[in-house]
Protein backbone atom coordinates (compact mmCIF):
# COMPACT_ATOMS: atom_id res chain seq x y z
CA UNK A 1 0.00 0.00 0.00
CA UNK A 2 1.26 3.72 -0.85
CA UNK A 3 1.04 7.24 0.68
CA UNK A 4 -0.99 9.35 -0.64
CA UNK A 5 1.43 11.47 -0.82
CA UNK A 6 2.53 8.97 -3.52
CA UNK A 7 -0.71 8.90 -5.18
CA UNK A 8 -0.27 12.61 -5.62
CA UNK A 9 2.96 12.43 -7.24
CA UNK A 10 1.14 10.97 -10.63
CA UNK A 11 0.54 13.69 -13.04
CA UNK A 12 -3.59 14.61 -13.07
CA UNK A 13 -3.62 13.28 -9.18
CA UNK A 14 -4.29 16.52 -6.96
CA UNK A 15 -5.53 15.77 -3.25
CA UNK A 16 -9.40 15.46 -3.75
CA UNK A 17 -7.94 12.96 -6.39
CA UNK A 18 -5.84 10.83 -4.22
CA UNK A 19 -8.69 10.63 -1.54
CA UNK A 20 -11.31 9.80 -4.07
CA UNK A 21 -9.05 6.71 -5.10
CA UNK A 22 -7.74 5.65 -1.65
CA UNK A 23 -11.37 5.59 -0.93
CA UNK A 24 -12.18 2.91 -4.03
CA UNK A 25 -9.85 0.79 -3.19
CA UNK A 26 -7.10 1.91 -5.71
CA UNK A 27 -4.73 2.52 -2.50
CA UNK A 28 -1.49 1.01 -4.38
CA UNK A 29 0.22 1.62 -7.44
CA UNK A 30 -0.13 -2.00 -8.53
CA UNK A 31 -4.15 -1.40 -7.97
CA UNK A 32 -4.54 1.69 -10.36
CA UNK A 33 -1.72 0.10 -13.02
CA UNK A 34 -4.01 -2.64 -13.72
CA UNK A 35 -7.42 -0.71 -13.61
CA UNK A 36 -9.28 0.52 -17.06
CA UNK A 37 -9.71 3.97 -17.51
CA UNK A 38 -13.31 3.21 -16.57
CA UNK A 39 -13.21 1.86 -14.08
CA UNK A 40 -11.18 4.75 -12.83
CA UNK A 41 -12.55 7.56 -14.13
CA UNK A 42 -15.94 6.84 -12.72
CA UNK A 43 -14.72 5.85 -9.25
CA UNK A 44 -11.91 9.16 -9.14
CA UNK A 45 -14.48 11.23 -10.82
CA UNK A 46 -11.76 12.38 -13.69
CA UNK A 47 -12.06 12.27 -17.08
CA UNK A 48 -10.87 8.80 -19.41
CA UNK A 49 -7.97 10.44 -20.85
CA UNK A 50 -6.80 11.78 -17.28
CA UNK A 51 -7.89 8.56 -16.18
CA UNK A 52 -5.47 7.04 -18.50
CA UNK A 53 -2.97 9.13 -17.89
CA UNK A 54 -2.60 8.14 -14.47
CA UNK A 55 -2.87 4.50 -15.17
CA UNK A 56 0.10 4.87 -17.51
CA UNK A 57 2.04 6.83 -14.88
CA UNK A 58 1.42 3.86 -12.32
CA UNK A 59 2.59 1.30 -14.52
CA UNK A 60 5.79 3.23 -14.95
CA UNK A 61 5.73 3.32 -11.16
CA UNK A 62 4.77 0.14 -10.01
CA UNK A 63 6.16 -3.11 -9.94
CA UNK A 64 4.15 -5.22 -11.72
CA UNK A 65 5.90 -8.67 -12.38
CA UNK A 66 8.30 -9.13 -14.83
CA UNK A 67 9.82 -11.73 -17.11
CA UNK A 68 10.20 -15.18 -15.84
CA UNK A 69 11.73 -17.95 -18.50
CA UNK A 70 10.19 -20.61 -19.52
CA UNK A 71 11.80 -23.16 -17.75
CA UNK A 72 10.90 -21.69 -14.41
CA UNK A 73 7.32 -21.89 -15.63
CA UNK A 74 7.64 -25.45 -16.66
CA UNK A 75 9.31 -26.00 -13.40
CA UNK A 76 6.13 -24.63 -11.35
CA UNK A 77 3.81 -26.88 -14.07
CA UNK A 78 5.49 -29.63 -12.90
CA UNK A 79 3.98 -29.21 -9.48
CA UNK A 80 0.65 -28.66 -10.42
CA UNK A 81 -1.40 -31.76 -9.23
CA UNK A 82 -5.16 -32.76 -9.41
CA UNK A 83 -8.00 -33.36 -6.97
CA UNK A 84 -10.60 -36.09 -7.64
CA UNK A 85 -14.35 -35.12 -7.71
CA UNK A 86 -15.37 -38.83 -7.38
CA UNK A 87 -16.90 -38.88 -10.97
CA UNK A 88 -14.72 -39.83 -14.17
CA UNK A 89 -16.30 -37.53 -16.66
CA UNK A 90 -16.30 -34.81 -14.23
CA UNK A 91 -12.64 -35.38 -13.83
CA UNK A 92 -11.98 -35.98 -17.51
CA UNK A 93 -13.58 -32.47 -18.36
CA UNK A 94 -10.89 -31.38 -16.08
CA UNK A 95 -8.00 -33.61 -17.64
CA UNK A 96 -7.89 -35.80 -14.65
CA UNK A 97 -9.23 -33.33 -11.40
CA UNK A 98 -9.55 -29.83 -10.36
CA UNK A 99 -6.27 -27.92 -10.64
CA UNK A 100 -3.48 -26.90 -8.52
CA UNK A 101 -2.40 -23.45 -8.59
CA UNK A 102 -4.84 -22.86 -10.86
CA UNK A 103 -8.88 -21.29 -9.68
CA UNK A 104 -11.75 -23.17 -10.27
CA UNK A 105 -15.16 -21.28 -11.18
CA UNK A 106 -18.85 -23.12 -10.77
CA UNK A 107 -21.61 -21.56 -11.87
CA UNK A 108 -25.25 -22.30 -12.68
CA UNK A 109 -28.67 -22.13 -11.33
CA UNK A 110 -29.76 -22.74 -7.34
CA UNK A 111 -29.48 -26.65 -7.01
CA UNK A 112 -27.47 -27.04 -9.71
CA UNK A 113 -24.63 -28.57 -7.58
CA UNK A 114 -22.25 -26.14 -6.71
CA UNK A 115 -22.00 -25.99 -2.75
CA UNK A 116 -22.46 -30.18 -3.55
CA UNK A 117 -19.42 -30.16 -5.30
CA UNK A 118 -17.52 -27.77 -2.85
CA UNK A 119 -18.34 -29.86 0.14
CA UNK A 120 -17.03 -33.22 -2.27
CA UNK A 121 -13.53 -31.80 -2.86
CA UNK A 122 -13.27 -30.24 0.73
CA UNK A 123 -13.11 -34.70 1.28
CA UNK A 124 -11.51 -35.88 -1.31
CA UNK A 125 -8.60 -33.41 -0.71
CA UNK A 126 -7.85 -35.60 2.17
CA UNK A 127 -7.54 -39.00 0.22
CA UNK A 128 -3.89 -39.88 -0.66
CA UNK A 129 -2.45 -39.19 -3.79
CA UNK A 130 -3.06 -42.48 -5.23
CA UNK A 131 -7.06 -41.93 -4.73
CA UNK A 132 -6.89 -38.67 -6.37
CA UNK A 133 -6.90 -36.45 -3.21
CA UNK A 134 -3.66 -34.48 -2.35
CA UNK A 135 -3.22 -36.23 1.02
CA UNK A 136 -3.99 -32.52 2.85
CA UNK A 137 -6.96 -30.08 4.07
CA UNK A 138 -9.11 -27.69 3.21
CA UNK A 139 -10.14 -24.37 4.05
CA UNK A 140 -13.74 -23.09 3.48
CA UNK A 141 -15.36 -19.57 3.28
CA UNK A 142 -18.88 -19.83 3.43
CA UNK A 143 -20.90 -16.60 2.27
CA UNK A 144 -24.45 -18.01 2.29
CA UNK A 145 -24.32 -20.19 5.47
CA UNK A 146 -24.73 -23.40 3.39
CA UNK A 147 -21.42 -25.34 4.97
CA UNK A 148 -23.12 -28.66 6.26
CA UNK A 149 -21.12 -31.15 8.42
CA UNK A 150 -23.28 -33.61 8.53
CA UNK A 151 -23.06 -33.55 4.43
CA UNK A 152 -19.52 -34.05 4.66
CA UNK A 153 -20.26 -36.68 7.29
CA UNK A 154 -22.13 -38.57 4.69
CA UNK A 155 -19.51 -38.01 1.82
CA UNK A 156 -16.38 -39.05 4.30
CA UNK A 157 -18.63 -42.51 5.06
CA UNK A 158 -19.06 -42.99 1.54
CA UNK A 159 -15.45 -43.30 1.01
CA UNK A 160 -14.68 -45.05 4.20
CA UNK A 161 -12.98 -42.10 5.98
CA UNK A 162 -13.56 -41.52 9.58
CA UNK A 163 -15.53 -38.48 9.82
CA UNK A 164 -14.74 -36.88 12.71
CA UNK A 165 -10.98 -37.07 11.25
CA UNK A 166 -12.20 -35.72 7.93
CA UNK A 167 -14.13 -32.53 10.05
CA UNK A 168 -11.43 -31.91 11.70
CA UNK A 169 -9.27 -31.06 8.34
CA UNK A 170 -11.63 -28.75 7.13
CA UNK A 171 -11.32 -25.41 8.63
CA UNK A 172 -14.56 -23.23 8.32
CA UNK A 173 -15.65 -19.29 8.82
CA UNK A 174 -18.61 -17.46 8.20
CA UNK A 175 -18.31 -14.34 5.77
CA UNK A 176 -20.55 -11.37 6.74
CA UNK A 177 -20.07 -9.25 3.85
CA UNK A 178 -17.74 -8.94 1.24
CA UNK A 179 -14.99 -6.53 3.36
CA UNK A 180 -14.85 -9.37 6.04
CA UNK A 181 -14.85 -12.20 2.70
CA UNK A 182 -11.22 -10.47 1.71
CA UNK A 183 -10.31 -10.53 4.99
CA UNK A 184 -10.96 -13.76 5.55
CA UNK A 185 -8.43 -14.76 2.32
CA UNK A 186 -5.92 -12.72 4.29
CA UNK A 187 -6.57 -14.91 7.42
CA UNK A 188 -6.56 -18.23 5.27
CA UNK A 189 -3.11 -17.03 4.27
CA UNK A 190 -1.93 -16.82 7.38
CA UNK A 191 -4.01 -20.02 8.49
CA UNK A 192 -1.65 -21.80 5.84
CA UNK A 193 1.80 -20.71 7.05
CA UNK A 194 1.23 -21.63 10.71
CA UNK A 195 -0.23 -25.14 9.08
CA UNK A 196 3.07 -24.97 6.88
CA UNK A 197 5.16 -24.36 9.81
CA UNK A 198 3.95 -27.02 12.72
CA UNK A 199 3.06 -29.60 10.40
CA UNK A 200 5.09 -29.17 6.95
CA UNK A 201 2.18 -28.87 4.82
CA UNK A 202 -0.45 -26.07 3.69
CA UNK A 203 -4.15 -26.93 2.94
CA UNK A 204 -4.43 -27.33 -0.72
CA UNK A 205 -8.14 -26.63 -1.07
CA UNK A 206 -9.49 -22.81 -0.65
CA UNK A 207 -12.71 -22.70 -1.17
CA UNK A 208 -15.40 -19.50 -1.43
CA UNK A 209 -18.91 -20.30 -1.68
CA UNK A 210 -20.24 -18.43 -2.97
CA UNK A 211 -17.73 -15.83 -4.36
CA UNK A 212 -20.38 -13.04 -5.47
CA UNK A 213 -23.35 -13.44 -3.42
CA UNK A 214 -22.28 -10.07 -0.69
CA UNK A 215 -20.18 -8.13 -3.76
CA UNK A 216 -23.71 -8.80 -5.65
CA UNK A 217 -25.79 -7.57 -2.75
CA UNK A 218 -23.74 -4.39 -1.50
CA UNK A 219 -23.04 -2.81 -4.94
CA UNK A 220 -26.25 -2.54 -6.70
CA UNK A 221 -27.10 -0.55 -9.33
CA UNK A 222 -25.00 1.02 -12.58
CA UNK A 223 -22.71 3.51 -10.71
CA UNK A 224 -21.50 1.05 -8.06
CA UNK A 225 -20.11 -1.24 -11.13
CA UNK A 226 -16.66 0.34 -11.41
CA UNK A 227 -16.13 -0.10 -7.49
CA UNK A 228 -17.71 -3.68 -7.29
CA UNK A 229 -15.40 -5.03 -10.04
CA UNK A 230 -12.54 -3.44 -8.61
CA UNK A 231 -12.54 -4.88 -5.29
CA UNK A 232 -13.83 -8.36 -6.58
CA UNK A 233 -10.22 -8.25 -8.52
CA UNK A 234 -8.23 -7.33 -5.60
CA UNK A 235 -10.23 -10.05 -3.79
CA UNK A 236 -9.04 -12.69 -6.68
CA UNK A 237 -5.44 -11.42 -6.59
CA UNK A 238 -5.49 -12.10 -3.46
CA UNK A 239 -7.38 -15.86 -4.34
CA UNK A 240 -4.60 -16.06 -6.93
CA UNK A 241 -1.55 -15.22 -4.43
CA UNK A 242 -2.76 -18.34 -1.99
CA UNK A 243 -2.92 -20.77 -4.75
CA UNK A 244 0.65 -19.82 -6.28
CA UNK A 245 2.26 -19.79 -2.31
CA UNK A 246 0.57 -23.02 -1.31
CA UNK A 247 0.46 -24.52 -4.91
CA UNK A 248 -3.18 -25.11 -3.88
CA UNK A 249 -5.89 -24.58 -5.75
CA UNK A 250 -9.31 -22.58 -5.04
CA UNK A 251 -12.77 -23.24 -5.81
CA UNK A 252 -15.37 -20.93 -6.10
CA UNK A 253 -19.08 -20.41 -6.89
CA UNK A 254 -21.20 -18.17 -8.63
CA UNK A 255 -24.79 -17.84 -9.71
CA UNK A 256 -26.09 -17.14 -12.94
CA UNK A 257 -27.48 -13.63 -13.44
CA UNK A 258 -31.24 -13.46 -13.66
CA UNK A 259 -31.31 -10.29 -15.84
CA UNK A 260 -34.35 -8.70 -14.76
CA UNK A 261 -33.52 -6.03 -16.77
CA UNK A 262 -32.87 -7.23 -19.85
CA UNK A 263 -35.41 -9.07 -21.85
CA UNK A 264 -32.72 -10.35 -24.46
CA UNK A 265 -30.32 -10.78 -21.88
CA UNK A 266 -28.38 -14.16 -21.82
CA UNK A 267 -29.88 -15.59 -18.52
CA UNK A 268 -26.96 -18.19 -18.05
CA UNK A 269 -24.06 -15.47 -17.99
CA UNK A 270 -22.25 -15.45 -14.58
CA UNK A 271 -22.33 -12.73 -12.08
CA UNK A 272 -18.96 -11.13 -11.89
CA UNK A 273 -18.64 -10.41 -15.27
CA UNK A 274 -15.57 -10.06 -17.32
CA UNK A 275 -12.63 -10.21 -14.18
CA UNK A 276 -13.70 -13.21 -13.20
CA UNK A 277 -13.67 -14.84 -16.88
CA UNK A 278 -10.04 -13.68 -17.16
CA UNK A 279 -9.06 -14.95 -13.98
CA UNK A 280 -10.65 -17.97 -13.37
CA UNK A 281 -8.69 -20.73 -14.94
CA UNK A 282 -11.40 -23.10 -15.30
CA UNK A 283 -15.16 -22.57 -15.36
CA UNK A 284 -17.64 -24.83 -15.54
CA UNK A 285 -21.37 -23.97 -15.88
CA UNK A 286 -23.54 -26.45 -14.04
CA UNK A 287 -27.41 -27.45 -14.95
CA UNK A 288 -29.86 -29.21 -13.63
CA UNK A 289 -31.13 -32.47 -15.60
CA UNK A 290 -33.66 -35.16 -14.54
CA UNK A 291 -33.65 -35.96 -10.55
CA UNK A 292 -30.13 -36.37 -8.90
CA UNK A 293 -28.49 -35.51 -12.77
CA UNK A 294 -26.90 -32.66 -13.59
CA UNK A 295 -24.98 -31.87 -16.34
CA UNK A 296 -21.05 -30.22 -16.47
CA UNK A 297 -19.75 -27.89 -19.46
CA UNK A 298 -16.34 -26.66 -19.10
CA UNK A 299 -16.34 -23.07 -20.89
CA UNK A 300 -13.45 -21.03 -21.90
CA UNK A 301 -10.32 -23.03 -20.47
CA UNK A 302 -7.35 -22.07 -22.33
CA UNK A 303 -5.64 -25.45 -23.37
CA UNK A 304 -8.38 -27.76 -22.92
CA UNK A 305 -11.90 -28.05 -25.73
CA UNK A 306 -15.27 -27.35 -24.38
CA UNK A 307 -17.40 -30.13 -23.43
CA UNK A 308 -19.73 -31.59 -21.26
CA UNK A 309 -19.57 -34.34 -18.17
CA UNK A 310 -22.83 -35.43 -16.57
CA UNK A 311 -22.63 -35.97 -12.53
CA UNK A 312 -24.94 -37.73 -10.00
CA UNK A 313 -25.36 -36.19 -6.47
CA UNK A 314 -25.67 -38.54 -4.24
CA UNK A 315 -26.11 -39.40 -0.54
CA UNK A 316 -22.26 -40.05 -0.46
CA UNK A 317 -21.41 -37.55 -2.47
CA UNK A 318 -20.59 -36.83 -6.32
CA UNK A 319 -20.44 -39.92 -8.64
CA UNK A 320 -20.80 -41.16 -12.41
CA UNK A 321 -23.86 -41.61 -13.48
P1 LIG B 1 -27.34 -22.35 -4.67
O1 LIG B 1 -26.30 -22.24 -3.62
O2 LIG B 1 -28.72 -22.20 -4.13
O3 LIG B 1 -27.09 -21.43 -5.83
O4 LIG B 1 -27.32 -23.83 -5.27
P2 LIG B 1 -26.11 -24.88 -5.41
O5 LIG B 1 -25.72 -24.94 -6.84
O6 LIG B 1 -25.05 -24.63 -4.42
O7 LIG B 1 -26.87 -26.22 -5.07
P3 LIG B 1 -26.37 -27.39 -4.13
O8 LIG B 1 -25.01 -27.80 -4.47
O9 LIG B 1 -26.64 -27.04 -2.72
O10 LIG B 1 -27.34 -28.55 -4.61
C1 LIG B 1 -28.52 -28.78 -3.94
C2 LIG B 1 -29.08 -30.07 -4.50
O11 LIG B 1 -28.22 -31.16 -4.14
C3 LIG B 1 -30.40 -30.38 -3.88
O12 LIG B 1 -31.42 -29.81 -4.65
C4 LIG B 1 -30.44 -31.87 -3.92
O13 LIG B 1 -30.96 -32.24 -5.17
C5 LIG B 1 -28.99 -32.29 -3.90
N1 LIG B 1 -28.62 -32.85 -2.58
C6 LIG B 1 -28.22 -32.19 -1.49
N2 LIG B 1 -28.01 -33.03 -0.48
C7 LIG B 1 -28.28 -34.26 -0.95
C8 LIG B 1 -28.24 -35.58 -0.38
O14 LIG B 1 -27.94 -35.77 0.78
N3 LIG B 1 -28.59 -36.60 -1.19
C9 LIG B 1 -28.93 -36.41 -2.49
N4 LIG B 1 -29.24 -37.48 -3.23
N5 LIG B 1 -28.99 -35.20 -3.04
C10 LIG B 1 -28.66 -34.14 -2.29
MG1 LIG C 1 -24.86 -23.28 -2.86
Amino acid sequence: MVEEADLKELPGVGPATADKLIDSEYDSLESIAVATPTELSASADVGEKTANKIINAAREEADIGGFETGNKLLEKREEVSKITTRCDEFDDLLNGGVETQTITELYGEYGSGKTQIAHQLAVSVQLSEEEGGLDSKAVYIDTENSFRPERIKQMSEGLGLDPEEVLDNIFVARAYNSNHQMLLVEKAQELAKDLREEEGKAPKLLVIDSLTSHFRAEFIGRGALAERQQKLNKHLHEVIKFTNLFNATALVTNQVQSNPDSFFGDPTRPIGGNILGHIATFRLYLRKSKGDKRIARLVDSPCIPEGEGIFLIKEEGIRDA
